[in-house]
């Protein structure tokens, strides 16, 4: 139905347009009686092979929805509802802005991809608080957050402890997005120092907090490998706890169908969906590969189809996140990888159960991300998700979700 009728409806529209109606769409239908049961019944796939324990949170499955979609946390219950197992509201900025002119945003059908200048058009941290106080029991909900455009860059250490110190309770990981249009990359955004004015208060407030909320960073899929080796030493050395790789591209656009004449006219903007496919895998393998494999990694960036998330996990994701694909794919699409990772785990423990009895256990495959596998690094718990370290990060007193 979706791809028959309610996709070439939305296609027939411009894509900002489209997104409005669907978020409405999703949010009537989770105000009907029965409407979230409904949605959770033809979407949502639950099965303990999907389960995750990541940063000390056990997530029901490991695909989210990516930042960007539902920026200030507006339908997360329909959301939820199709079978994400967590949605990253966001960016929130601490006031409200508009964002750029628009069109602003832009399918590539013949790329299945989409190049955006939103420019973290979005409510605020107010409208965002008020949408998250009614409540988000049972959804795992990350917030992204970022500095408003016209903030100069002294101040926006202060933009994003506002926001942190005003979501704190109610999100159950951050993000730090520097990598958006409107702290647009430079050499100095991924230096040690820059990246720790931003980061250093956020881990100081959270010490003096009875709960424990993961900071996760979100870079750009344009950062040098140089760039990635520094970031992820930032991560290996002080209380950050993982990254988002990655957003959308800024780089060439070399290689496309779409033609030259309607890439002009589209203009600047942050590609996303299929082009980037292969770069963000090669990324999160490079941070896994020099990380040791200890910190999670949440994987996001032209995953189009279950082959593609496969690639991701295998990579070293943790977690991934999607948005071009849920756009070209529709509602189905987060319950369609869950099923292919539903088949994977059981062919895998088809197979174990027919490795001979002196092959315990221990000597089974088990895929790259599974949390007790023999591929858990040393120095982790698996038992916990967390690695040692970050299980020191936490306060004296246990920490209890919210
Ligand atoms: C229209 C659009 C808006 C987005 N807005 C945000 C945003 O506000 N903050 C952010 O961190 N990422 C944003 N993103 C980036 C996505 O979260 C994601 O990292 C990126 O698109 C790569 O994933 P994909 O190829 O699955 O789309 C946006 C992406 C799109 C297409």
């Amino acid at each position: 139905m979706y791809r028959k009728l309610i996709k070439p409806l939305l296609f027939s529209l411009t894509i900002e347009r489209a997104h409005r109606v669907a978020l409405l769409l999703l949010r009537g239908i989770g105000l009907i009686p029965g409407g979230l049961w409904l949605l959770r019944k033809c979407y949502a796939v639950k099965h303990s092979a999907l389960e995750r324990e990541v940063f000390g949170i056990r997530f029901p499955n490991p695909v989210g929805l990516a930042a960007g979609f539902d920026r200030n946390g507006e339908a997360l219950r329909p959301l939820s509802a199709l079978g994400f197992g967590f949605v990253e509201i966001g960016t929130v900025t601490p006031r409200p802005q508009a964002g750029n002119p628009r069109p602003r945003v832009f399918r590539l059908p013949k790329d299945r991809a989409i190049v955006n200048r939103i420019g973290i058009a979005n409510r605020g941290l107010d409208a965002t608080v008020r949408h998250l106080r009614r409540g988000h029991e049972g959804i795992l909900v990350g917030c992204n957050i970022g500095k408003n455009t016209d903030t100069p860059p002294e101040n926006a250490p202060a933009d994003y402890l506002r926001l942190f110190r005003n979501l704190y309770q109610y999100a159950d990981y951050f993000t730090v997005n520097i990598s958006c249009d409107n702290a647009c990359h430079d050499e100095k955004t991924y230096t040690r120092g820059h990246l720790l004015s931003i980061l250093d208060p956020l881990f100081d407030f959270r010490r003096g907090q009875s709960e424990y909320r993961p900071v996760m960073l979100k870079i750009s899929p344009d950062l040098s490998d140089e760039e990635i080796d520094r970031v992820t030493d930032v991560l290996m050395s002080t209380p950050l706890d993982g990254i988002v790789a990655s957003n959308g591209s800024h780089g060439s656009r070399q290689g496309l169908r779409t033609s030259r004449t309607s890439l002009d006219k589209i203009g600047s903007g942050r590609l996303s969906g299929a082009p980037l496919t292969r770069r963000a895998a090669e990324i999160v393998r490079r941070i896994r590969t020099r990380s040791g494999g200890t910190y999670p990694i949440i994987g996001a960036g032209g995953l189009m189809s279950p082959d593609d998330v496969r690639a991701m996990l295998d990579a070293g994701a943790d977690l991934v996140q999607i948005y071009t694909g849920f756009v070209y794919e529709g509602p189905g699409f987060a319950g369609d990888i869950c099923r292919a990772l539903i088949a994977d785990a059981e062919r895998a423990a088809q197979a174990q159960a027919a490795v001979p009895v002196q092959n315990t256990a221990s000597d089974a495959p088990a895929g790259p991300n599974s949390s007790a596998g023999p591929d858990t690094p040393s120095g982790t718990d698996a038992a916990a998700g967390m690695t040692t370290e970050q299980q020191a990060r936490l306060p004296q007193e246990p920490a209890t979700k919210a």
